[in-house]
């Protein structure tokens, strides 16, 4: 399969895809509609299921990423929400900086088709994205940690005329400049700003949050992998599901692989998170290695 070559460790269109559609999957869950009984969404993997699902025009994008998982729940046997999931936390940790998200896996088949109507657009208003936010159950802080995600992303549809931008000046790091380069006045070359990620760097009710993770990249950690946890689990209860996040690699850490410039403001250096890449996503990276017990498979590199 061809995506193997680019799903092996490596911060790239299929990580970032990954993380998106896990939110896109997640994203659909309501606590309203819970409350009323009705069909609901979940972070079950519908995508996987479902083939109409991505055809959503809110799910442009994310055609690429979807076809490579959807043959792996029957090829592994596991359900389509666990492999979708564990894609996203691969996705995260795949990014240099990215951290060691819980794993937790079990979930059953999706119930339903995903609700529609549910996933925010760039142009909505603040009250109404941290409303829709509280009804998948996440504080507005989560959301602003959430948020961080667009570090690593690019945007191909909100305006094709700028495909291809990203919406931080460091897109392949996990990094926290989107915070940064979302709230400065004008923002680096070449880095896209949605609308929805400027107003909440400026209301009142989120700009504390947003502010606060500007060259702070441990406390973003420790926020975004709490709610992309809970974002992992949306519509289940982790009593039922099982935790293997033993088997995760580990997170490359930024400050190992970053040196000061002439004014002290550290900078990742290419050759050692190279060197580190090769250190810790070896098993990744060579062909038919797996770790700890996980199947794998040759990359194919045409
Ligand atoms: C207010 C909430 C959000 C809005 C309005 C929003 C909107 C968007 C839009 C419009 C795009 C670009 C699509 C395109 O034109 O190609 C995008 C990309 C992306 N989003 Fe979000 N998003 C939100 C929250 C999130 C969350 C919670 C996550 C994950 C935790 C996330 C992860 C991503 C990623 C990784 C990409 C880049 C995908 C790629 O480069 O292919 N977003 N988002």
């Amino acid at each position: 399969m061809r995506v193997t070559s680019d799903y092996i460790g490596r911060c790239g269109d299929l990580s970032r895809g990954a993380v998106r559609l896990a939110f896109h999957d997640a994203g659909t869950f309501s606590l309203r509609l819970a409350a009323l009984g009705l069909p609901n969404g979940a972070a079950d993997g519908s995508f996987l299921w479902d083939p109409e699902e991505v055809l959503r025009e809110e799910n442009n994008g994310l055609q690429s990423i979807t076809a490579a998982l959807t043959p792996l729940p029957e090829k592994f046997g596991v359900s389509p929400g666990d492999v979708l999931q564990l894609a996203g936390v691969l996705g995260v940790i795949a990014c240099p900086g990215g951290p060691r998200i819980d794993v937790w896996v079990g979930r059953p088949e999706p119930l339903n088709v995903a609700p529609t109507g549910l996933l925010p657009s760039p142009f909505d208003s603040v009250p109404n994205l941290t409303g829709r936010f509280a009804d998948m159950g996440f504080a507005a802080t989560d959301l602003i940690a959430l948020l961080g995600a667009h570090g690593t992303a690019k945007q191909f549809f909100v305006d094709p005329d700028f495909a291809g931008e990203s919406m931080d000046s460091t897109v392949d790091i996990w990094d926290v400049n989107f915070y940064n380069d979302t709230t400065v006045a004008n923002p680096p070359p070449g880095v896209f700003r949605f609308q929805s990620d400027v107003n909440f760097a400026h209301n009142a009710s989120t700009m504390a949050e947003f502010h606060g993770y500007i060259d702070n990249q441990p406390d973003w950690d420790q926020d975004y992998r709490a709610a992309h946890l809970l974002m992992s689990t949306l519509g289940y209860n982790t009593s039922d599901l099982t935790n293997c996040t033993e088997l995760m690699p580990a997170s490359i850490n930024l400050t190992l692989v970053s040196v000061p410039d002439a004014s002290g403001i550290l900078h990742v250096d290419p050759v050692l998170l190279e060197a580190a890449t090769q250190k810790y996503r070896a098993p990744w990276l060579e062909s038919n290695t797996c770790v700890d017990g996980i199947r794998c498979q040759t990359p194919n590199r045409e």
